[in-house]
C-alpha cells in the first residue's frame, strides 16, 4: 500500500494503482486521450504527463504506478508547457472541421485546447498531412481518418472487449492511420461504443450524424429494455424526439451498450406507432375500441384469461393482475415466465430477450395463477374465449391460439407488433414516455424515466387497463402507477 503525495496532498493507494487513478481519487483531473478505465494502457498520447520529484523527465500518469514516497505534481509550468506542446503536435494535421463535425461540443480536442492550450498554430495549413475523409466502415459507423489522433482506443476496444479485432494501425509515424483489417467490416454488436470512446470526431454514428447539435440535447437516465441485462443508459433528446442512447456506466451491470439496445428508441418514434385502437384491421378511436374490447370480455366472463408479460413493467403487470382478479374474477391468469437467464455473449447480451421476467414473477408470488403451460393447454382446448395480454407475450401462446377460436385482445405500441388474428388492439405509452419498474437478471430493481411525451390520448398501460375494467363495470381504483404496486412486495 504505497503512500504518495500529489500536489502536496497525501494518499495511500493499493499496489498497482497508477498516478492517474490516484489523482482521480483525490479529485485531481489529469487530461487523457488514450487512457480508458476499461481498456489496457497504451501510453501513446502523452496528454497525461506529470512531474515526479527527483525524476529527470516528465512521466505519463496513466502508465506510471504509484511507488512509496513519490511526490507528484500535475500543474507545474513544465507540465503545462508539455500539455500545450502535445496539443499543438496533435493538432498539426487535424482538419478545420469543427463547424461541420458531429463531435463538436463534446470533442476532446476542442475541450483541451480551450482548457490547456489557447495558442496559435505555428504550422501552415497547406503542409498538413491529408487522410481519407468519411467512409462507412460498418452498419453503424463512419470513419474520418483525418480527424484521428491515433489514440488506439478503438483498436483496443475491438481487440479486448469484443475480441473481434477488426481494426489496426497501418503504416508508421505520420503515415499512420486506423483501418479495417483486410476483409473485415466493423459489424460487431457493440460497434457504437467506438463512437462514444473515440475522443474526437473520427468515428461517428451513422444513426446520429447531423441529426442534432449535442448542446441542444437534454439527458434522461433510464434503463434499456432490450433484454434481461437491463443496462443503465441515458436517452439524449430534444423537443420530444429521442436522438440517441448512450451507456450510463455503473459497476453493477454495464460500461457499454450493445447496438441492439441502442436502437430500441426507434420504435417510439416509428411511423407505425399506434395512437388509436385497432379492431380487427381497422383503426378506431381509443374509447370505442375499449368499449368493444370490454364487451367481448363481458361475453366471455370467467372464460376470459389474462396473460401478463415479461416485456411490461411491474406496475403494468400488477394492473393486469387486478383486471384478472377483481374485474374478470377468473382463475385463468399467468405471470410465470421461465427463460434461461445469463450473459450469452460474454459481454452484456442476455439469454432472456425480455427485460422483466423476474418482475412478472413478483405477481406470481403475490397472486399465484396458472403456469404458462397450463394456460396454453386451456387456450388450445377451447376453454378460454378471450385472452387479454401484451403483443409480444401473445407470441408465447401462439400455437395454442391458432385453432382455438379464442379472441385476442392485445396491448401494443406499434402496428408491426400486432399478432396475426388479433381481435382488438389497444395502444399504450412506451417506457421512454412513462416510468416503470423492471427487475433485471441480477435481481436489481431499475426504473425507466420518461424522456419524451406520448401522443395525445396515449396513456400508460395500467391506465388503459383501468379504463377497460371501467367499461366492464368494475372500478380497479388505479389512479397512479404506485397504486398498482400496493399488492406486491418489491
Ligand atoms: S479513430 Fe478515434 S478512437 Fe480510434 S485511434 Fe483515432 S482517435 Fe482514437
Ligand atoms: S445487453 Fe440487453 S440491456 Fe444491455 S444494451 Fe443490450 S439489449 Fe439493452
Ligand atoms: S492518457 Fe496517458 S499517454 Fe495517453
Amino acid at each position: 500500500m504505497p503512500t504518495i503525495k500529489i500536489d502536496g496532498r497525501t494518499i495511500e493507494v493499493t499496489k498497482g494503482t497508477t498516478l492517474l487513478e490516484a489523482a482521480q481519487k483525490l479529485g485531481i483531473y489529469i487530461p487523457r486521450y488514450c487512457y480508458h478505465p476499461k481498456l489496457s494502457i497504451s501510453g501513446n498520447c502523452r496528454m497525461c504527463l506529470v512531474e515526479i520529484e527527483n525524476a529527470p523527465k516528465l512521466a505519463t500518469a496513466c502508465s506510471t504506478e504509484a511507488a512509496e514516497g513519490m511526490s507528484v505534481f500535475t500543474g507545474t509550468d513544465k507540465v503545462k508547457t508539455a500539455r500545450r506542446d502535445m496539443l499543438e503536435f496533435l493538432l498539426i494535421n487535424h482538419p478545420l472541421d469543427c463547424p461541420i463535425c458531429d463531435q463538436a461540443g463534446e470533442c476532446g480536442l476542442q475541450d483541451y485546447y480551450m482548457k490547456y492550450s489557447l495558442q496559435k498554430s505555428r504550422f501552415r495549413q497547406e503542409e498538413k498531412v491529408r487522410r481519407q475523409k468519411r467512409r462507412a466502415v460498418g452498419p453503424h459507423l463512419v470513419l474520418d481518418n483525418e480527424r484521428c489522433i491515433l489514440c488506439t482506443r478503438c483498436v483496443r476496444f475491438c481487440a479486448e472487449v469484443t475480441k473481434t479485432s477488426e481494426l489496426e494501425v497501418m503504416q508508421r509515424s505520420d503515415h499512420s492511420y486506423i483501418d479495417l483489417k483486410e476483409g473485415k467490416a466493423l459489424d460487431n454488436n457493440y460497434s457504437l461504443n467506438i463512437a462514444d470512446i473515440c475522443p474526437v470526431g473520427a468515428f461517428t454514428s451513422r444513426d446520429f450524424r447531423f441529426k442534432q447539435r449535442v448542446w441542444f440535447l437534454k439527458k434522461t437516465s433510464t434503463v434499456c429494455l432490450g433484454c434481461a441485462t437491463g443496462c443503465r443508459m441515458t436517452a439524449h433528446h430534444n423537443e420530444n424526439t429521442i436522438y440517441r442512447l448512450v451507456p450510463l456506466p455503473n459497476s453493477q451491470t454495464n460500461t457499454w451498450l450493445c447496438d441492439h439496445g441502442r436502437m430500441t428508441y426507434k420504435a417510439v418514434q416509428a411511423g407505425d406507432r399506434l395512437s388509436k385502437g385497432v379492431i380487427k384491421n381497422g383503426l378506431i378511436d381509443l374509447e370505442p375500441a375499449l368499449r368493444e374490447a370490454a364487451t367481448r370480455i363481458d361475453e366471455a366472463k370467467s372464460e376470459a384469461a389474462v396473460l401478463g408479460s415479461p416485456w411490461l413493467s411491474v406496475e403494468d403487470n400488477a394492473a393486469l393482475a387486478r383486471l384478472a382478479i377483481s374485474a374478470l374474477k377468473t382463475v385463468n391468469f399467468c405471470f410465470e415466465f421461465s427463460s434461461g437467464q445469463g450473459i450469452k455473449d460474454g459481454i452484456l447480451v442476455n439469454e432472456d430477450p425480455a427485460p422483466n421476467t423476474a418482475g412478472a414473477g413478483l405477481l406470481k408470488a403475490a397472486h399465484g395463477g396458472v403456469s404458462l403451460e397450463e394456460l396454453s393447454g386451456r387456450i388450445a382446448s377451447g376453454r378460454i374465449k378471450v385472452l387479454v395480454t401484451e403483443a409480444r407475450a401473445a407470441g408465447l401462446v401462439k400455437t395454442a391460439l391458432k385453432t382455438s377460436g379464442c379472441r385476442l385482445i392485445v396491448f401494443a405500441q406499434n402496428r408491426s407488433e400486432i399478432p396475426a388474428g388479433a381481435y382488438a388492439t389497444l395502444p399504450y405509452a412506451s417506457y421512454f414516455e412513462t416510468p416503470g419498474t423492471f427487475i433485471n437478471y441480477q435481481g436489481l430493481r431499475r426504473r425507466t424515466n420518461p424522456a419524451v411525451r406520448p401522443a395525445d390520448g396515449v396513456k400508460p398501460l395500467w391506465n388503459v387497463v383501468n379504463k377497460l375494467a371501467a367499461y366492464s363495470g368494475t372500478s380497479l381504483g388505479l389512479d397512479s402507477a404506485e397504486n398498482a404496486l400496493k399488492d406486491i412486495k418489491l
